[in-house]
């Protein structure tokens, strides 16, 4: 298949076409269409939102890397790319153009790259672009966030942990990403009585929103080594009272896993101490935030985590947990490969195309494998590269035949 990809499927033979929103801007939305003829067996909708800073870059990548694994496995994807974030701001005013939210929403999945930058920080804040980002997640309803974070042998020295703690660690955070204190009332900044300014915030959780992040990190845990870490602040916060009663009622319907509970701070020095303790870790909201980009750290990069976001149904979000970098923005410096494996995890748990998601798992390892490092992970020996050049390595490795393994 691999002989008859590289003779049929070159880029002339992908044809741009104008998509249905084309009055919009005439640089975001298009479909591309693989005109070679190919086993198509099944067709995607993925929407894609490249954002700002280095957004577009790992996007151009990953994009390449997920129609050709697809095209592998038969499948054939139309792309919609549509304007969000800054860009949006730019073009529209907003950052969650109408038009945007509808595609997301009418999509089988949604790639995303990276929002904001200096450009829009001083703006209000309805018109910044981590505003858009909060409001497609709610829009699109996937209040269940998976981080996994996994050291791989062939990155151990660039974790800035010592090797014997890093190595073999490969956990799962599950973070609620649709309630807590980033969406619950009152919040705002309002006059207090003694005319002083005061700035208010609510962090708050109903049982039934505790129960399904719950019920979605058990099954989690239960696929991978059985062990579930809830983290809150029940010592002090009402929120996560209710979260570890909530929790724990639900334990006695997976025996097969391990609960345990751990307070936040103890748990983000846990983290560093001895990351190995950890399978899955499920968390509210802003714990998950904060203990997700910790626990990156220990795998080398935050430019190589993933993240998938999922809803009860409707499409899934599916984003590199890094930002747009706007300091590197622009200079082919950035690492895709964050991007290119939450491509996998769409094909994976946003299309339940397992082995288009191996493919592309397995490809991004044997790139490694060969030495090809960007800036962020390279150590001496190995080969620096840009973002595009590890693009086409990981495009070259899709192609061969036997599948890497760690
Ligand atoms: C993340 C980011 C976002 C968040 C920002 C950009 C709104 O930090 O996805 O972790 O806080 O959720
Ligand atoms: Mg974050």
């Amino acid at each position: 298949m691999a002989a008859f990809l590289q003779t049929n499927m070159t880029l002339d033979s992908i044809k741009v076409v104008p998509g249905r929103y084309s009055s919009l801007t005439d640089r975001a939305p298009y479909r591309i269409r693989c005109a070679a003829a190919s086993p198509v067996k099944k067709r995607y909708n993925i929407a894609l939102l490249p954002g700002d800073g280095i957004g577009p870059e790992v996007i151009s990548v990953a994009k390449n890397v997920l129609q050709k694994a697809g095209f592998l496995q038969g499948l054939e994807f139309d792309f919609q790319e549509m304007p969000f974030g800054g860009a949006a701001l730019d073009l529209v005013g907003v950052p969650l153009p109408e038009e945007t939210s509808t595609a997301a929403k009418q999509s089988d999945a949604v790639l995303l790259g990276a929002i904001g930058g200096y450009k829009w920080d001083k703006n209000e804040k309805h018109l910044r672009p981590e505003m858009g980002l909060l409001h497609l997640r709610r829009d699109l309803k996937v209040f269940a966030n998976l981080r996994p974070a996994t050291v791989l042998p062939q990155l151990v020295d660039a974790s800035t942990l010592k090797k014997e703690v890093a190595e073999g660690v490969d956990m799962m955070i599950v973070r609620e990403l649709i309630g807590g204190i980033y969406f619950g009332e009152p919040r705002g900044i309002t006059i207090n009585e003694n005319g002083e300014e005061v700035g208010v915030n609510t962090e708050i959780y109903a049982a039934h929103e505790i129960d399904r992040i719950a019920r979605v990190a058990f099954e989690t845990a239960r696929k991978r080594r059985g062990k579930l870490c809830s983290v809150d602040k029940a010592n002090v916060l009402d929120a996560s009272i209710l979260w570890r009663k909530r929790v724990t009622a639900l334990a006695s319907e997976y025996p097969d896993v391990e609960l345990s509970h751990m307070y936040v701070d103890n748990a983000a020095m846990q983290l560093i101490r001895y990351p190995k303790q950890f399978d899955t870790i499920v968390t509210n909201n802003i714990f998950g935030d904060i203990l997700s980009d910790e626990a990156s750290m220990i795998t080398g990069s935050i430019g190589m985590l993933p993240s998938a976001s999922l809803g009860e149904s409707g499409p899934g979000l599916f984003e590199p947990i890094h930002g747009s970098a706007p300091d590197i923005a622009g200079q082919d410096k950035a690492n895709p490969l964050a991007t290119i494996l939450s491509a996998a995890m769409l094909l994976k748990y946003g299309l339940g195309e397992e082995k288009a998601a191996k493919r592309i798992e397995d490809a991004v390892l044997d790139a490694l494998n060969k030495g090809f490092r960007t800036g962020d992970i390279y150590s001496p020996g190995n080969k620096l590269v840009g973002c595009k050049e590890m693009g086409e390595e990981v495009l070259k490795s899709l192609d061969s035949k036997v599948p890497a393994t760690v």
